[in-house]
């Protein structure tokens, strides 16, 4: 599937909007491939207010969001080793009302929970608007909204 910026967003908020909880999701990328921008749009749709900012040198950021929600939002990028992870509370990740959005879910290898979604951005070639995304289950996830139109390329 093929997205632009506004598509890819109009797809995080109908997740947030839509998806059950406990539920883990895993966005890979490239620095600068929309990662944060899926994060902030999914934040959106399950009803957070705040900005959210780029957990990069926080690592972990939680934001209440609507129906008792939790949003968590944690990028790994400087996670050197997944032994680490212990220290941001990585054992109690996805408890039942929580989003779990985690960019750079390669740093934490085998400590991903075991039922996740990894969903991977990379760029289009010669179309630096858009965006190509994978989308992969690991274990039994809870549904994701369907992917907005296509956009299409010539
Ligand atoms: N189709 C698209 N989808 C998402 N972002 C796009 C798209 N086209 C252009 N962009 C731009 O690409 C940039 C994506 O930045 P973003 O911070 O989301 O990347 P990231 O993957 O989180 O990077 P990092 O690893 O540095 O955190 C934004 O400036 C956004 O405007
Ligand atoms: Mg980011």
């Amino acid at each position: 599937m093929r997205l632009d910026e506004a598509s890819l967003a109009r797809w995080g908020e109908r997740i947030g909007e839509t998806v059950e909880t406990p539920v883990v999701l895993g966005l890979q990328g490239e620095l600068g491939a929309g990662k944060s921008v899926l994060a902030r749009a999914i934040g959106k749709g399950a009803g957070v207010s705040a900005a959210m900012p780029s957990p990069s040198f926080n690592l972990v950021f939680r934001y209440p969001a609507g129906l008792g929600r939790e949003v968590v939002h944690l990028d790994l990028y400087r996670v050197a080793a997944p032994d680490e992870l212990w220290e941001l509370g990585w054992q109690s990740l996805g408890a039942e009302h929580e989003i779990v959005i985690v960019e750079w879910p390669e740093r934490a290898d085998s400590l991903m929970p075991p039922d996740h979604w990894l969903i991977e951005l990379s760029n289009t070639p010669g179309k630096s608007e858009l965006r190509d995304v994978a989308v992969r289950r690991v274990g039994a996830p809870p549904d994701l909204a369907a992917f907005p139109m296509s956009v299409s390329v010539p």
